[in-house]
């Protein structure tokens, strides 16, 4: 059985400028970042490098079309090294830049099995939530195909994954409280998966540590005390990504997709709205195994008896991102049917890792609860 997945390299910087000069970036290298991170954290480096702004092609979430275009403009600067700087959107997008000479979307799916690394890739998150730096699946949304599908290969790992505390600062609360959100779902989930290992386990309970002691500062302190907090909330979230890098998330996520690309809830909102109720419903399937050292571990850290630990985890996770019923984003109660139908016919790789087998009738219980 795998144990963990150690891939890229792991760096940490203090600034920028040490990154820059370590690594060498000049000419050759080509940035895929967006402008707005660009200008203030590199842009007085005086680099020789290639840039392209990923925003100039297009909002939100990867498209084939958006990734085609990247991909014709990168191939023209002949770039050898491809650098990420950037949340999930650009480091999914470097991921397949990593592969490609100018071949598109379409093809590198028609040849998964057999994709080619063409460049070194270096990916430095400016999000804590993803662990996207350290896994090597990118997910575009296939316009032309009517799918949203995941490419992953062995390929598509990074050479190297920076972690550069400082990129987090500016970050709007709101990003910072999804995405961490994010990270601790991705450690739990990945704990309770079948696939977790002592290995796996090791970075996925401390990630939750990190997290929620962070929080509970944040909300004992007040948002003065963030800056000094984003190196551990980034080493936390990279810890995460390690975790589920092996072990895999489950119905969270699955759940979460429906939800998110109907109403356009951001990844690590739609994750908190499914959370708990998963969580539940586990417990009333099954109560002893990885789920009872998991509430244990949370009681510890929240203060409080086993049995109040999901309700005590909403009260802080409330107080940096309140959670909303399904409802409230539009959700109507015919669409339970078919939000259940998308995840018991599209969610199956994810289903595969929930910590007790959930059907079709748990699904719907869950969304209906949620309601
Ligand atoms: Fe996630």
């Amino acid at each position: 059985m795998k144990q963990i997945i150690m891939r890229p390299e792991l760096h940490k910087f203090n600034t920028c400028a040490q990154f820059t000069e370590e690594f060498g970036l000049g000419e050759g290298d080509l940035i895929l970042t967006n402008e707005y991170i660009f200008k203030p954290f590199f842009g007085s480096l005086g680099l020789k490098v290639a840039t392209i702004f990923q925003e100039k092609y297009g909002a939100g979430e990867p498209t084939d079309v958006m990734v085609d275009a990247i991909i014709a403009d990168a191939a023209k600067t002949n770039c050898d090294r491809i650098i990420a700087i950037g949340g999930g959107t650009v480091i999914d997008i470097a991921k397949v830049l990593a592969v490609t000479n100018g071949e598109s979307v379409d093809s590198l799916y028609d040849h998964v099995s057999n994709l080619e690394k063409k460049h070194e890739l270096i990916i430095l998150p400016t999000t804590c939530g993803t662990g996207s730096e350290v896994t090597n699946l990118s997910i575009i949304n296939r316009t032309r195909a009517g799918t949203k599908t995941g490419l992953a290969s062995e390929q598509m790992f990074a050479n190297h994954a920076v972690l550069i505390p400082e990129l987090l600062n500016g970050l709007p609360f709101g990003v910072f409280a999804t995405s961490s959100i994010d990270a601790l779902v991705h450690a739990v989930e990945s704990s309770l998966s079948p696939k977790a290992t002592p290995y796996t386990k090791l970075f996925g309970y401390k990630a939750i540590e990190m997290i929620i002691t962070g929080f509970q500062k944040i909300v004992a302190e007040g948002r003065d005390c963030m800056p000094a907090l984003m190196e551990d909330f980034l080493i936390a979230s990279n810890y995460a990504g390690l975790a589920f890098g092996t072990a895999g998330c489950a119905a969270v996520h699955a759940m979460s997709y429906p939800l998110g690309g109907t109403y356009h809830v951001a990844h690590g909102e739609s994750n908190y709205a499914m959370f708990t109720g998963v969580l539940k419903n586990y417990m009333e399937i099954k109560q002893d195994g990885e789920i009872a050292v998991m509430n244990a571990y949370l009681a510890g850290l929240l203060g409080c008896e086993t049995d109040k630990v999901y309700d005590k985890l909403e009260e802080l996770l409330n107080q940096l991102l309140p959670k909303k019923a399904l409802h409230e984003y539009g959700v109507t109660e015919e669409e339970i049917e078919t939000f259940t139908d998308a995840v018991m016919n599209t969610q199956g790789r994810l289903m595969a890792n929930n910590f007790v087998p959930l059907d079709a009738d748990c699904v719907r219980k869950i969304y209906k609860e949620l309601y």
